[in-house]
């Protein structure tokens, strides 16, 4: 129905408008596309089995204590693992079981491939790891569990990631100033893969970021749970990097950061039905730091529940970056004492030193917004803080309704392009239209359509 009644409304403008004004047609052309703007959702192609208890036909089953894995959270499993790994990897059809009940405790390990045939990476136990940052191996100072080159495999289980965090939050500038800046372990992370599942795991505590998916292809996580306290530093829950036809759903995401972030090299990205909070929300971002080249395309969060968030749906670029975001859709966002709902902010700057402001930037176009309501903890429940020399263009905004508490609602637009139609509160007045007349027809519009429609369903 809602595609139905964009495409009328797009039918109706054509009608009232003629096609006569480019501009307009471009804003229906780019309309159009975001409207009907789908991800792939190719189903990945792997035996789905429930556990590896039930119908365990035809797998060979390679369990960490068989390896001399001790499982009591204080003996060092990691050479365990290590050979573990080594026989699964090398053998058709395995399933590499972390067993249930017990805690392993593993220092950073990479856990590479190729491997012989679909495996799956069954953890029902827990993982955890160990917790003091001196000791850590400093060859593998960005990782903690790193798997890489996998084609086909399925993690799987109701097992829990646990990077024991703690002194390594305590260790950041971001909690004390006296502290050097630098990075800390990702908790799990799968490298330059394609075809993985991931289900159900839990990874909490992390060193830093919780998961990240890098230069992967046709990744499908669902029924993950990500936790962290609020206040551990730059925790992001879901890190996705260089990866292309990634879907993340049905999960729950609670960090010291972005729940989801999306950078470089990134498209046909969907997110669908997530809770995220506490955290600093979905974040596209951030991109371009260090004047690099940053480009992230075709992305859809549909259906989320942001709660506690400092941000809500964020794009975030660094002043003198390059490259594009383009073809993003935000859409059945509902918004709960979220500080910053909907934002664009191409004056990032997460340094230590203040940023100056540069003439290039990473452009923003072609961006989303749809039925997104709720409430906003800032007065600026909507914010588009684009770039002097690149303007954000084709922003657009339809049915969002955010409220404040005590107090008004408004509208900060700063060097950005775009309209909104039907609903739109605060109004996106500020919103530098290029074509002023197609935003009133819209509207007009959009009530008539939503009038015909409510009528042919009685
Ligand atoms: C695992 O295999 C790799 C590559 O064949 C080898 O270098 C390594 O020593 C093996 N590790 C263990 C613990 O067997
Ligand atoms: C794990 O890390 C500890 C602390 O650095 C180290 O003593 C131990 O040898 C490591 N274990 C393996 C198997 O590398
Ligand atoms: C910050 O770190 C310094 C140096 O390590 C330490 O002396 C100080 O007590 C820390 N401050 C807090 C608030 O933890
Ligand atoms: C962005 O991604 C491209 C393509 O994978 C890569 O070559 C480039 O190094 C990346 N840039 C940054 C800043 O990571
Ligand atoms: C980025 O480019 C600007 C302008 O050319 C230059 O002043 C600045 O030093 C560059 N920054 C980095 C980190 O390379
Ligand atoms: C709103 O979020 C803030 C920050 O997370 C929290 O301190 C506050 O209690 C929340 N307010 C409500 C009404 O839930
Ligand atoms: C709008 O979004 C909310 C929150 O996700 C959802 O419950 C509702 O069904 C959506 N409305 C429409 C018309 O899709
Ligand atoms: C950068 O530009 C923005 C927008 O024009 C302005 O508000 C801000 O003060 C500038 N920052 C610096 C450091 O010049
Ligand atoms: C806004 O639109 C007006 C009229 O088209 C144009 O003169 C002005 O430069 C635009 N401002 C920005 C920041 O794009």
């Amino acid at each position: 129905m809602d595609k139905f009644f964009l495409v009328s409304l797009l039918g109706l403008l054509i009608a009232a408008h003629g096609v006569t004004g480019t501009l307009t047609c471009d804003n229906i052309a780019m309309l159009d596309e975001l409207t009907n703007m789908d991800t792939e959702e190719n189903e990945i192609e792997l035996s789905d089995i429930p556990s590896w208890t039930s119908e365990r036909g035809g797998k060979v089953l390679v369990n960490v204590d068989s390896f001399g894995a001790a499982g009591d959270g204080e003996s060092d499993d990691t050479e365990s693992f290590r050979k573990a790994w080594n026989v699964s990897c090398s053998t058709p059809n395995s399933v590499f079981l972390v067993p249930q009940g017990r805690r392993y405790l593993v220092n950073a390990t990479k856990f590479a491939g190729p491997c012989k045939g679909t495996l799956i990476i069954q953890i029902d136990g827990t993982i955890i790891a160990p917790d003091e940052p001196k000791n850590w191996d400093s060859k593998l100072a960005r990782v903690w569990l790193d798997f890489s080159k996998l084609e086909k495999a399925v993690f799987q289980g109701a097992g829990v990631i646990d990077g024991s965090g703690k002194k390594w939050w305590d260790a950041s500038c971001k909690k004390n100033k006296s502290n050097p800046c630098k990075g800390a372990p990702t908790a799990l992370t799968i490298d330059s893969s394609s075809g993985i599942k991931v289900k159900g795991l839990t990874i909490q505590h992390s060193q830093q970021i919780h998961f990240t998916i890098s230069r992967c292809n046709s990744v499908r996580i669902y029924g993950v749970k990500v936790s962290s306290p609020d206040d551990s530093p730059n925790t992001d829950g879901i890190h996705i990097s260089e990866s292309t036809n990634v879907i993340i759903q049905d999960s729950k995401i609670g960090a010291g950061d972005d729940c989801i972030s999306i950078v470089n090299a990134s498209s046909n990205i969907k997110m669908k039905r997530l809770f995220c909070g506490p955290g600093h929300g979905i974040s596209i971002g951030s991109l371009g730091k260090d004047n690099s080249t940053g480009i992230v395309t075709k992305v859809i969060l549909d259906t989320a529940v942001l709660k506690d968030t400092t941000n809500g749906v964020r794009i975030k670029t660094w002043q003198g970056g390059s490259g594009y975001v383009r073809g993003v859709r935000f859409q059945n966002v509902k918004m709960e004492n979220v500080s910053n709902p909907i934002i664009i902010d191409q004056f990032y700057c997460d340094s230590p030193t203040a940023c100056q402001n540069q003439t290039s930037a990473v452009e923003i176009r072609e961006i989303m917004y749809q039925n997104i309501s709720g409430t906003t903890r800032s007065a600026k429940a909507i914010q588009f803080s684009c770039s002097d020399t690149v303007p954000c263009s084709s922003l657009v905004l339809s049915n969002v309704d955010l409220e404040k508490q005590d107090g008004t609602v408004e509208t900060y637009c700063h060097s950005a392009q775009g309209f909104g139609y039907g609903v739109v509160h605060p109004s996106a007045d500020c919103l530098n239209s290029s074509d002023k007349t197609l935003e009133d027809i819209a509207e007009s519009i959009a009530v008539e359509v939503e009038e015909d429609t409510r009528h042919t369903e009685l």
